[in-house]
């Protein structure tokens, strides 16, 4: 295996809707889309459908989602064998909101992915220790993700860690110990308390992140692209201009890219212009997982932009 995704997932019940309702008020939306979802799953799907080979740690509940969740990974080519149902639970849900301008808001119901245990990753260890990469976010216990980073290092295996959704009472050693750490702008905001707004800002919170002792920091900043900062080095690759109906899941086609295109040379200035293109053509179309190019399809859109 390529790569491990040890993380969420979630079914995506995607409202379209011109705004939101008032207290008390009942409104009409007029499109509505069940989808397959959550960070970790996102990740691993994006990097599958590029060519990487991809297992996936994670839980699912006993209720009706389950069978489709489980089938749809592996559909997308993504080993399930250590995706297990936890008893007695639901399965992870995200109520996602996406206004006429095509920005999201989005919650979540974590349901199964809570029981996602250090034990878990015992179970898997063997299948873990034969990949190159693996990829963690924060929808599963903090308890877990540390484990696993500890796991990682003793292994001797390259880890990345999108701190999302964002928790302000992460344990920085533990981000440190990884070899990238990869918040998007709102996230880099909780973290550090400091403003984003502009490229500079970003570029100053990203600074004072880093001089806690992080190897590598990539923010991905929506429109205005992402940015590596090593050291005293920094990169910033812009956006491309695309026509966005849905930014939903962007973040995670991003790091699913990445993870494939480093995985396969290496270079993370080339990762970095490869998951900014893929994460803009995910905005291109509706929900987050179904919004993803398989390697073909990507590469027709960069023949023409
Ligand atoms: O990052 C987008 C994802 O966040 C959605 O798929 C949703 O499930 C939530 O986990
Ligand atoms: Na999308």
């Amino acid at each position: 295996m390529d790569i491990a995704v040890i993380g969420s997932n979630m079914v995506d019940l995607i409202t379209y809707t011109n705004r939101l309702p008032e207290a008390g008020e009942t409104l009409e939306a007029p499109d509505f889309a069940l989808g397959c979802g959550g960070k970790g799953a996102n990740q691993a799907v994006a990097a599958a459908k590029l060519g990487a080979s991809v297992m996936m740690v994670g839980k699912v509940g006993d209720d009706l989602f389950a069978p489709g969740t489980l089938a749809n990974l592996q559909q997308q080519g993504v080993d399930t064998r250590y995706v297990t149902s936890a008893p007695g639970t639901s399965s992870g849900v995200a109520p996602i909101f996406v206004d006429d301008q095509s920005q999201n808001r989005i919650l979540i119901i974590k349901g199964a992915n809570q029981r996602l245990k250090p034990a878990d990753i015992d179970a898997a260890a063997d299948a873990l220790r034969a990949c190159q990469l693996i990829i963690l976010q924060l929808e599963v216990p903090l308890e877990t993700v540390y484990y696993a980073i500890d796991f990682a290092r003793e292994a001797g295996i390259k880890v990345i860690l999108n701190p999302a959704p964002a928790v302000n009472d992460l344990d920085m050693a533990y981000a440190c110990k990884c070899d990238f750490f990869m918040p998007n702008e709102t996230e880099l905001a909780i973290l550090t308390g400091m403003p984003v707004a502009s490229d500079e800002q970003v570029r100053l919170a990203g600074q004072s992140l880093l001089q806690q002792g992080l190897k590598n920091l990539v923010i991905t900043l929506g429109q205005r692209g992402a940015l590596w900062l090593q050291g005293d080095e920094s990169h910033h690759v812009p956006s491309l201009t695309v026509n966005a109906v849905d930014t939903s899941g962007a973040g995670d086609a991003f790091i699913g890219c990445f993870a494939q295109r480093l995985v396969a040379t290496g270079d993370v200035a080339a990762a970095m212009q490869s998951a900014v293109a893929y994460a803009a053509c995910s905005v291109t179309g509706r929900g987050t997982q179904s919004s993803y190019p398989d390697a073909d399809t990507f590469q027709r859109f960069l023949n023409v932009h």
